[in-house]
């Protein structure tokens, strides 16, 4: 029987017939080999959380790898370590594991492994420096540290650290075959070494047929392939390179055949005929090491540029994994995916050698290439042309973050010029992004032949027919055609600014040419906080107790839990459609489905059909676990799906088959649904007590914030034993009284027979509050159904779409106020979105809190909840806070940009006087702590004296009842915060209601290139609060609520921008929701009659 072989923490190991297509290395890891050190979340490349290290075969480096991307069976040789073999407490703990931990980097501990993970591998090759270390994380996330702590820890064993960690035994470290252990190899011959398999050294096909009846190949050569093909047809099959392809196109089902080609050598490598010639199974890694050596010869010196661009694909670990061809398959397969990889190629006039059967190839552009059917053939090399001197080569990612992220629009420039007269021999202008259709700029570069390219006149004709070239189609969740639009004409401007000689290009447009991310130096951070001896241990920073076997992966968390015989796995089937009536559940074809156990609907469940707490004061009525009939909006839960296991429950609620009666439209946005006076009701209202005369302007406005996605690294999950009394549950909730109650409630069992366990959560951030219960409650019912263990995990998409957020909130305005800007009166009006149903009713917690830390007397107040055709919103960092503290914030910002008046004089003015003393006070500390006299001074003379790059600077006051005191969760909190303003996007199908960014691949929260470049956290000296104890959580929230200062300051900088296309500062400009890069597009209100030269 064919096995494939490989080695995990030294021990060998084999897999074949009795695993399944889909099962991953983290499946085999994690259920195998029981190293639940190792953690997961996307399951799409996204997070970093299942982070491992693994030398690939007996010559490659160790690398960092997803291990969720990878098919166990694509492992043939493979030398793994996981997060147990780096340090635990038997053997001693890694220095990168002490350091960590010592240096606050582990909080929840969730993401904790794949961090340690991530760094181990890097250090494996070499000793980085600081740059290198913040450079190499986009491949992790973290949501609880702000990755400052996690940074500082790292770069304590860069080359150029003050005083570098040492770590001694990386370098050479060799595990005995036979014991497993470090091994000082002065026993064993060169020959112990060698894993190489059977099938490898003669060059066999390993074939295995796998569990679900696929069929497994590892082939060796080129002509393997069409062997397979010619025997069993081309009709379902993949060749499984790095299987990353399913990151950004998820596989539900895997194809019949299934061809390993990580093993044919003859897709591997490079030489340099003519042109460079690359083998298109080399991954991404390889193609950046080959671009940097070959960079050297004559004629492609250009590879340079391409290889920053190819810093920018996706992450380090999963461009250890991708190759150039599964890249350009996904291109040719879906023409609208924003290839990289198309982008730098086509822009260069690479051409690709594809062969169409054995002893048959051709070679074809890239354009020809889209248009083949690539069917039972082989992209076999990549040919990259010599291009001298006289071309120059410009290319471009634009990204909603820094790191791993797909692109917004990318795009590549070639200019191949005259050098005396600058005037254009050929050109290629290429875009990604902009529709499936559209590539290449062709009556453009065909007008641009023979020009003088450096001209203005040349510009702004090269501009014009541009402009009416491009074709930019809508695709959601993509922006909007029009931000998309300024984005690519702009991006043909950059690219000619970048290479316009200095003599020519006027010095205010300079910056123009920066390319931001790249160039960002390595970010700073510090805390500085009052603390007294005689009080320790109260007052010390001390790493928290669970920190170190956290980052051991030696922390048990619910899903590490281990199975029990029998246990059963269950999924959510959710409606696809936001409002009408269920009709009939057909979930026959589901149950058919090899594996699949059981389907249950509201009908199943004895008692009360609801998973939030009976009613009281803050709980207003049930939320139904299961729809009963009528659905409330897109994606609610009507079933669950039992099976063998989670992927088969996952996959197998696809197959239920729902029909909709009276299926309408749904209203999700509060923007549109405060209009509706069936969708409000009027909560309270607070009337002014005085009303001032001296008004000098009258301001009317409105402001709109949206939802959140809490982010935990661990989704929810739950999972059930029946015992002899009732139920055993593990939940991941922060409300275990109420999971009880309401199992009890909905089983029709009492309390005492319900056992609740919490261990450790990844992070909640609100999600576990109320929501936990859902899962547990449906989890329960599983159990209680079958007599049968039951583990429920949510996906994260599942979690995204079924669950509530962040609530959103809108408001209306208007303000009288005096020439300082001081309020002489304001009717405002706020809206909270609870979501379908008023539950947990924030606004009424946070109703005091309307104005902020400003007067309350001249504010006739009236505060409304909501209802919009989404999941019930919920508990979420400083629900209802933040949004109220925002909007009075902006309404501050807006007054000042109205008036043109200082912001800081208009806060004071309207300051409560209550806070006076103290925010004066704080305001000095921070104003001399930041400089920000010299900083204000310097902003305006930067954005003087640049066109194209502008910078903010800006204050937010706030008021936090009550005060809390130090404690680690600011960092993270204020980067969830900022994430919230910039990046974090949810968007909605306007027609069906469905959320469309659910996944990694388009939520984007902040990582670690994303943070303050220079963090500093003051804590207030010598505070005190009576209210709360040392380290009192609530510190978390304030900190999110600053992230306001974030957007008020990008707007200022987006003000200066629209100045020079002539909008006065004057004028407000709205922006609803975070400020995402396609809103500063569009909100600088750029000319293009202004992109000159000179
Ligand atoms: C988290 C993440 C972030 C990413 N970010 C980016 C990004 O920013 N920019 C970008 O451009 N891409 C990005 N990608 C996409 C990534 O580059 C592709 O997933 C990758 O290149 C696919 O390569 P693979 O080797 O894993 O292909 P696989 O997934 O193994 O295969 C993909 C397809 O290619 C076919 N195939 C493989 N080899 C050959 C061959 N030699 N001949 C013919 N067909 C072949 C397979 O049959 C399959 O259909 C990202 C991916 C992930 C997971
Ligand atoms: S679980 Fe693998 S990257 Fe998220
Ligand atoms: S410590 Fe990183 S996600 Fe919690």
């Amino acid at each position: 029987m064919e096995r494939v072989q490989f080695k995990v923490n030294g021990k060998q190991c084999s897999v074949g017939c009795e695993v399944d297509s889909d099962t991953t290395l983290l499946d085999y890891l994690r259920e195998t080999l029981k190293l639940c050190g190792t953690k997961y979340m996307c399951l799409e490349g996204g997070c970093g959380a299942c982070m491992i290290t693994a030398t690939k075969n007996n010559k490659d480096v160790p690398q960092a790898i997803n291990s969720c991307l990878v098919s166990v069976t694509s492992c043939q040789e493979w030398d793994i370590k996981t997060i147990e073999f780096i340090g635990n407490r038997l053997k001693g703990y890694h220095p990168l594991q002490k350091v960590l931990a010592d240096c606050h980097g582990s909080q929840c501990g969730y993401c904790t492994p794949g961090w340690i993970m991530a760094m181990y591998s890097l250090l494996q090759t070499k000793k980085p420096t600081m740059l290198e270390i913040e450079n190499s994380f986009g491949s992790n996330i973290c949501r609880c540290t702000g990755y400052r702590p996690i940074l500082q820890a790292f770069k304590k064993f860069a080359s150029d650290a003050h005083n570098s960690y040492e770590i001694s035994d990386i370098e050479d470290l060799k595990i005995c075959d036979k014991s497993g252990d470090v091994c000082s190899r002065s026993n064993c011959s060169e020959l112990d070494w060698c894993m190489v398999s059977k099938n490898d050294i003669l060059n066999e096909i390993l074939h295995i047929e796998l569990s679900d009846k696929r069929h497994w190949y590892r082939v060796h050569t080129l002509s393997d392939v069409f062997g397979i093909w010619h025997e069993k047809g081309t009709e379902s099959y993949m060749l499984v390179a790095g299987n990353t392809g399913k990151g950004v196109y998820p596989i539900l089902e895997y194809p019949n055949l299934l061809i390993d080609v990580t093993g044919i050598s003859e897709l591997k490598g490079f030489y340099v005929d003519q042109n460079l010639v690359i083998g298109a199974g080399n991954t991404l890694t390889d193609v950046m090491k080959i671009f940097k050596t070959v960079s050297a010869t004559e004629y492609f010196n250009y590879l340079i540029g391409l290889n920053d661009h190819l810093q920018l694909v996706a992450h380090l670990a999963v461009r250890n994994l991708a190759t150039i061809a599964g890249n350009l398959i996904l291109k040719n397969q879906h023409p609208e995916f924003k290839s990289d990889i198309f982008i730098i190629l086509e822009t260069v006039g690479a051409q690709i050698t594809i062969m169409t059967a054995i002893g048959q190839s051709e070679t074809l552009t890239l354009q020809n290439f889209l248009k083949e059917d690539m069917k039972g053939k082989i992209i076999m090399n990549v040919l990259l042309p010599p291009l001298n001197e006289s071309h120059k080569i410009v290319t471009f990612k634009i990204m909603p973050r820094a790191q791993n992220a797909h692109a917004i629009v990318n795009a590549g420039f070639l200019y191949k010029i005259n050098e005396n007269q600058n005037q254009v021999i050929s050109c290629r202008i290429v875009y990604g992004g902009l529709s499936a259709k559209f590539n290449r700029s062709w009556k453009t570069e065909r007008y641009l032949v023979g020009k003088s390219l450096f001209l203005n006149e040349t510009l702004q004709d090269a501009l014009e027919i541009l402009e009416n070239e491009i074709i930019v189609t809508e695709n959601l969740p993509d922006p909007p055609v029009q931000s998309r639009k300024i984005i690519a004409l702009g991006l043909f401007y950059k690219g000619l600014i970048s290479l316009c000689p200095s003599t020519v290009l006027h010095p205010r447009y300079r910056s123009g040419t920066v390319k931001l991310h790249e160039k960002r130096p390595v970010s700073e951070g510090q805390q500085v906080f009052d603390t007294n001896p005689i009080l320790w241990p109260l007052s010390k920073a001390i790493p928290k107790l669970d920190a170190l076997i956290q980052c051991a992966g030696e922390s048990e968390y619910t899903d590490d839990i281990q199975a029990l015989s029998g246990e059963v796995y269950a999924a959510f089937v959710l409606t696809t459609v936001a409002l009408g009536t269920i009709e009939k559940i057909d979930p026959s074809e589901a149950l058919k489905e090899p594996g699949v156990i059981a389907f249950y609907s509201a009908s199943d469940i004895p008692g009360v059909n609801s998973f939030t707490p009976p009613v009281n004061e803050f709980y207003l009525c049930n939320e139904e676990l299961l729809c009963n009939g009528e659905v409330k909006f897109y994606n609610q839960p009507l079933g669950i799906i039992v099976a063998k296991s989670q992927k088969i429950a996952n996959k197998a609620t696809t197959l239920v088959k729902v029909s909709y009666s009276n299926v309408r439209n749904p209203v999700y946005d509060i923007k549109f649904a405060k209009n509706d006076p069936s969708k409000v009701t009027l909560l309270d209202s607070r009337d002014a007590t005085m009303r001032g005369n001296d008004i000098s302007k009258i301001i009317k406005g409105d402001n709109t914030v949206y939802g959140q996605y809490h982010f935990a690294m661990e989704t929810l999950l739950c999972l059930t034993r029946p015992t002899e009394e009732g139920l055993q549950l593990f939940v991941t909730t922060q409300w275990i009284d109420t999971v009880q109650q309401v199992i009890s409630r909905m089983l029709e069992i009492g309390h005492q027979r319900i056992d609740i366990y919490v261990r450790r959560l990844g992070g909640s951030f609100g999600l576990k509050m109320s929501r936990a219960s859902q899962v547990a409650a449906a989890c329960a019912l599983v159990a209680y159904k079958l007599n049968r263990p039951c583990r429920f995990i949510n996906t994260l998409s599942t979690n995204m779409r079924a669950v509530g957020k962040r609530l959103p909130c809108s408001t209306n305005f208007e303000i009288g106020v005096n020439n300082k800007g001081v309020i002489q009166y304001m009717n405002y009006e706020l809206y909270s979105d609870n979501g379908y149903v008023l539950n947990e009713p924030f606004l009424n917690m946070t109703f005091e809190s309307f104005t902020n830390c400003y007067r309350t007397d001249s504010w006739n107040y009236k505060a409304f909840n909501g209802l919009t055709d989404t999941p019930s919103n919920t508990w979420c960092r400083s629900p209802g806070s933040l949004e109220k503290i925002a909007m009075a914030e902006l309404i501050m910002e807006q007054i000042s940009y109205e008036l043109n008046q200082d912001p800081i004089e208009v806060r004071l003015a309207n300051l409560d006087p209550i806070f006076r003393d103290d925010i004066n006070e704080i305001l000095k500390t921070i104003k001399v702590n930041s400089d920000y006299a010299e900083r204000l001074v310097s902003v305006e003379k930067f954005n003087s004296n640049n066109r194209w790059k502008k910078r903010g600077l800006r204050f937010s006051f706030l008021k936090w009842a009550p005060f809390g005191y130090p404690h680690l969760n600011i960092e993270g909190a204020f980067i969830m915060g900022v994430g919230y303003w910039t990046s974090e996007n949810l968007v909605v199908d306007g027609q069906t209601g469905e959320l469309l960014t659910n996944r990694t691949w388009d939520y984007w929260v902040p990582q670690a290139r994303d943070i303050p470049q220079d963090f500093r956290i003051y804590f207030r000296e010598k505070s005190f609060s009576r209210e709360l104890i040392f380290g009192a959580k609530g510190t978390g929230e304030p900190a999110t609520c600053m992230g306001i200062a974030v957007p008020i300051a990008m707007r200022q900088a987006v003000s200066a921008a629209r100045l020079e296309s002539g909008v006065p500062s004057t004028n407000w400009f709205p922006i609803d929701g975070p400020y995402t890069v396609d809103k500063i597009a569009l909100s600088c209100a750029t000319r293009i009659e202004d992109f000159k030269f000179y």
